[in-house]
């Protein structure tokens, strides 16, 4: 594989990283994801006491290899924070909300620390902030993020823009999406969607039957699930999940829908009773490249391929 900042930062043979996926990816995935030579990362939602942080950073760390931890800023509290400094992985990214407090105190401690940005200026905004590298993230990417501009026409601007690393995310999924990015300059990929089929996520049997199912458009951009959930999210960070009847019910609906408790409930009782017709499985377009269930070392090895379609550039 190439060598590039990213491979050569944390002694990688794969130029990827699995990207943090709050509820879904936890040490186990973020592990394996390292284990096979990538950057695995884990993502933290707001909500989990401090003590899981340092559960999932212990199954993530047994590795041996490093790993990274995804934050939301808008949902950052004090106690996480001081987990995230003391169980000090190799990389964390803060996104979606005000990270700048945080950026000083993580590179402090060592940590490289990278945001995600949806458009060119926020990619300017980062590198300003002192971040050491920006993803820029295209809207098909799956979970949440800006729509604003796709990963193709940002990564092209942002790697004009900034004097940063920058890893390309939003789409990316085997290798010819890695083959594709790092051609264009990026210094790696960051990929969420591509790794929803791992024997190793946190998603029920049910959610990840929809997730094999699913075509590349089988995805709809929104709020309805976080206006569902009472959720703060800044509203310039909708999420990407899978289409479902909720979905279509709600949609361009959202204050009604703020208001109906009885709706609300409705989607809490679908998550735990596992009905996918009415909760959420967050994914990117990428997902119609994901048709069956694999683990974590054999998706990180197909990304590998990448070099084989490089290779057809080489010099003779
Ligand atoms: C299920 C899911 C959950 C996600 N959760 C987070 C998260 O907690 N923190 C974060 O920074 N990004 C999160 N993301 C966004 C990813 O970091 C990344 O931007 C996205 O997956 C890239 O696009 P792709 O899905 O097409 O690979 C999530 C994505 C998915 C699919």
């Amino acid at each position: 594989m190439p060598r590039t900042w990213l491979t050569e930062r944390f002694e990688l043979q794969v130029p990827l990283v699995g990207a943090p996926m709050a509820g879904v990816s936890d040490g186990r995935l973020a592990g394996a994801v390292s284990a096979a030579g990538a950057l695995g990362m884990f993502g933290v939602p707001p909500s989990v006491p401090v003590s899981w942080i340092e559960e999932q950073a212990a199954i993530a760390a047994a590795s041996g290899r490093p790993y990274g931890i995804g934050l939301l800023a808008w949902g950052l509290s004090d106690e996480h924070l001081k987990a995230v400094l003391r169980v000090r992985p190799a990389l964390v990214s803060v996104s979606f909300g005000d990270y700048a407090p945080y950026v000083e105190p993580l590179r402090a401690a060592g940590i490289t620390v990278a945001v995600q940005a949806g458009t060119t200026e926020e990619a300017v905004q980062a590198e300003r902030t002192g971040v050491d590298a920006v993803v820029a993230r295209g809207g098909e990417g799956g979970g949440h993020g800006r729509d604003d501009v796709a990963t193709l026409p940002l990564l092209q601007t942002v790697l004009d823009a900034v004097r940063v690393p920058v890893l390309a995310a939003g789409g990316i999924a085997t290798a010819r999406g890695l083959a594709a990015v790092l051609a264009a300059g990026a210094e790696g990929g960051w990929a969420g969607t591509a790794f929803l089929g791992c024997t190793e996520t946190t998603l029920p049997p049910e959610g990840l039957r929809r997730v094999l199912d699913a075509g590349e458009t089988g995805t709809a951009y929104g709020r309805v699930f976080d206006v569902a959930q009472g959720l703060p999210w800044p509203p310039e960070y909708g999420g990407r999940a899978l289409r479902n009847a909720f979905y279509d019910r709600w949609r361009d609906r959202e204050d009604e829908l703020a208001r109906d408790e009885q709706a609300r409930a409705g989607l809490e009782a679908a998550r735990q009773g596992r009905d996918f017709d009415t909760a959420y499985v967050y994914a990117g377009q990428a997902v119609g490249t994901v048709t069956r269930e694999r683990d974590a070392a054999d998706v990180v090895a197909g990304f590998a391929a990448a070099d084989e379609l490089l290779s057809r550039f080489a010099a003779p």
